[in-house]
């Protein structure tokens, strides 16, 4: 049978060398730099990752680097981008890089899936970037293009319909895979935008597009997520002693957010009488509790709806670090999601939506 997608190769590299963005990551074909970039790009927006990037590249330049990195160092650097396991299994492949291949970066599609946080679509990606080998890289966007051009109705959130289009790119791949690969994912984010945004007039692949023949570019593709979240109430304590300190403990290593500093919280929406047993559990004698806000959270499985509150207290008791509202900015790497109840100004959403 004849892959519809072949028609897609031409228009969309000759498309890719005028349309092309000049990305911080895209000045030389370095691996180092396609890593990071790739893992920073998973889960954040293009015009986000930007200055992440160009900071962490400066501040740990190449793999040596960023395996000698304190991880609340690392932390910190990458507060705000969420997701941290992406940062500690940058780390952690780096300590392997150094420690097994004497500093050399894996070369091949195989090698570099052995590295930790490496799945199939960073290792395609920087396997056909850097070293043109002939594999696919296959993120959101691409998965997007490719059920829209064929006009696909597979749920493509199943392992099996991804593979399945993966297979069918591969078969179309030209020998240039890393141009290819960056031109579909860049079509996907700029152009095939999702839902009713897609920019059908500027697409080179119109002529050939199913869904936009048949008018389905906004129901195309099909995502239907079979997973719910868990909803966790939360009670955030702001805690403050009188010389402006606050506490912060550090989270355990492992599990969600695992080594960042956070506001001491407990699960459950807590009366202010709870709210005062608590407080004795650690020690701590409360002056004072005014309500601050309630915000919410969404993390992969799992959303923390929250209520925080400013506890004022009369020392800096229990087993908390205090620390000055300058120091965490600063110096903690606070999770985005206890953001809105900082002592300083942030963007953080609030409110439950
Ligand atoms: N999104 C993630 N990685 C990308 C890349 N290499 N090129 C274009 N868009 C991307």
């Amino acid at each position: 049978m004849e892959n519809h997608l072949q028609r897609i190769v031409n228009p969309l590299l000759a498309w890719y060398e005028t349309h092309r963005r000049e990305l911080p990551w895209r000045r030389d074909k370095d691996p180092y730099h396609v890593w990071v970039s790739e893992i920073m790009l998973q889960q954040t927006r293009v015009e986000a990752v930007k200055k992440y990037y160009v900071r962490f590249i400066e501040i740990l330049p190449d793999v040596q680097s960023l395996s000698e990195v304190p991880e609340d160092r690392l932390l910190k650097l990458w507060e705000g981008l969420g997701y941290y396991s992406r940062a500690r299994n940058l780390k952690r492949a780096a300590e392997r890089i150094v420690r097994d291949c004497g500093g050399v970066f894996p070369d091949t599609f195989a090698s570099l899936l052995k590295l930790p946080g490496v799945g199939e679509y960073t290792a395609g990606a920087v396997a056909s970037i850097c070293f043109d080998e002939k594999v696919t890289a296959v993120d959101g966007n691409v998965l997007r293009v490719v059920a829209r051009v064929t006009g696909s109705r597979e749920n493509v959130l199943l392992p099996e319909v991804k593979k399945q289009m993966a297979a069918q790119l591969l078969n179309v791949l030209p020998d240039n895979a890393g141009t290819f690969n960056e031109a579909i994912m860049e079509l996907g984010e700029t152009v095939c935008l999702p839902g009713g945004a897609a920019k059908c007039g500027e697409c080179p692949l119109s002529g050939v597009c199913t869904a936009h023949r048949d008018g389905l570019t906004s129901e195309l593709p099909v995502r239907i997520k079979h997973m719910k979240r868990r909803q966790e109430q939360r009670t955030v304590f702001l805690l403050m002693a009188e010389d402006g300190r606050i506490a912060v403990e550090k989270r355990p290593d492992k599990g969600l957010l695992a080594g960042m500093y956070q506001l001491p919280n407990a699960e459950g929406f807590l009366t202010e009488t709870e709210m005062r047993a608590m407080a004795e559990v650690w020690g701590i004698d409360v002056l004072e509790i005014i309500f601050i806000k309630e915000a919410k959270h969404a993390f992969t499985h799992l959303d923390w709806l929250m209520k925080g509150y400013q506890v004022r207290v009369s020392h800096s008791a229990g087993e908390f670090l205090w620390v000055t509202p300058k120091q965490l900015q600063e110096q903690y790497a606070l999770p985005t999601a206890l953001k809105p109840f900082a002592p300083f100004p942030t963007t953080a959403k609030t409110a439950f939506r």
